[in-house]
C-alpha cells in the first residue's frame, strides 16, 4: 500500500520550519498561540539536518503546540493518526496557519502520536474492526485490539507494526506509557525507522530517549529562544544525575521546608 519515494529522496523530508512573515499583523500576544514563548518572540526557525530531531523544554514552552502545528500542516489527524484516520475533533491546529514548512519532497505518509489521546485512537481502530473483518483492521497493530494490551504494550505494538518506511513520524512524549526498559526498546524502534529512511520529530521529557546517538536535540526556552543542546547539558540529564548520586539526600533536600 505504501508508495515508494523516488530512490534519491532521502530523509529528512521536512527541511525547515519557520513562522510566516504575515503573522506580524495578526497577533495579540496575550492570546494563544501568540502567547507561546517562541511565537511571541518570533524565534521559530528550525533547519532539520538529521533524521531524528528531539525537542526538549520545560512544561509549557510550546513543544506540543509546535508538533500539533506540523502534524496539522501534514494533514495528519490531530487526535493522533495518519492522513487516513478520520475521527475525533477534526480542527486545524492553532499554530498551523502561521507556519511555513519547506519540504524536499513533501511526504504525506506518516503518523502523529500523542500519548494523551492514544485511548481514543485505540477505540477508533476497534470501531473500524467492527465494520471490516477484524484481521484486516488489526493487521497494522499486531493482530488485535490495542485496548486488549497494557498501555505500554499497545504503544510498542503501534510502533513496531504500524510504522513503515519513507515516512514522517511526529511523536509527542512517546515515553509516557513505557517502563524504563521499554524506553530502551523504543531506541531500537528509532534506529529501525532511521534505517527505513524515515524522519522522526519527537518531544520528550525522558533522558533515556534524549540519549539517542544520532539525534539533533533542540531546546525550547521559557523566554522563547530555541537552540541546539547536548544531551549532557539538558536539565533532565543533570537532575537525574544528581538524583542517582544520592537519591535519599536528593529527595530529603527537595522536601525540606
Ligand atoms: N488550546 C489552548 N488554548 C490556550 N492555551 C493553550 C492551548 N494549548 C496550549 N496552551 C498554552 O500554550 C503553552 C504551551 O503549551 P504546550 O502544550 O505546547 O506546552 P508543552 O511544551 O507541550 O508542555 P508539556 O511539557 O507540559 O507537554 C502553555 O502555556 C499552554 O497553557
Ligand atoms: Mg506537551
Amino acid at each position: 500500500m505504501t508508495r515508494r519515494l523516488a530512490k534519491h529522496s532521502k530523509a529528512p523530508f521536512l527541511k525547515r520550519i519557520s513562522l510566516r512573515e504575515d503573522i506580524a499583523g495578526n497577533s495579540d500576544n496575550a492570546a494563544f498561540p501568540f502567547s507561546v514563548p517562541f511565537v511571541r518572540r518570533r524565534t521559530l526557525d528550525i533547519a532539520f539536518d538529521r533524521q531524528v530531531t528531539i525537542i526538549v523544554g520545560e512544561n509549557g514552552t510550546g513543544k506540543s503546540t509546535l508538533l500539533e502545528g506540523i502534524a496539522s500542516q501534514c494533514g495528519f489527524n490531530l487526535a493522533g493518526g495518519s492522513v487516513d484516520n478520520r475521527f475525533g475533533n477534526e480542527r486545524q491546529a492553532a499554530l498551523a496557519p502561521f507556519l511555513r514548512l519547506s519540504w524536499l519532497p513533501k511526504v504525506s505518509r506518516g503518523f502523529f502520536m500523542r500519548a494523551e489521546s492514544f485511548f481514543n485512537f485505540a477505540s477508533y481502530i476497534d470501531e473500524i474492526a467492527r465494520e471490516s473483518p477484524p484481521p484486516r483492521a488489526y493487521a497494522a497493530y499486531g493482530g488485535g485490539s490495542l485496548h486488549a494490551r497494557s498501555h505500554g504494550e499497545a504503544f510498542l505494538a503501534l510502533f513496531e507494526n504500524r510504522f513503515g518506511a519513507d515516512s514522517l513520524y511526529i511523536l509527542d512524549e512517546p515515553e509516557a506509557a513505557l517502563s524504563p526498559s521499554r524506553q530502551f526498546v523504543f531506541l531500537r524502534v528509532l534506529k529501525e525507522l532511521e534505517s527505513k529512511n524515515c524522519q522522526v520529530i519527537m518531544a520528550t521529557h525522558s533522558p533515556m530517549l534524549m540519549a539517542y546517538p544520532r539525534a539533533d536535540l533542540l531546546r525550547l526556552e521559557e523566554e522563547g529562544g530555541i537552540g541546539r543542546i547536548g544531551f549532557r547539558e539538558t536539565s533532565h540529564y543533570l537532575l537525574m544525575r544528581e538524583f542517582m548520586k544520592d537519591p535519599d539526600g536528593f529527595v530529603a533536600g527537595m522536601l525540606r521546608d
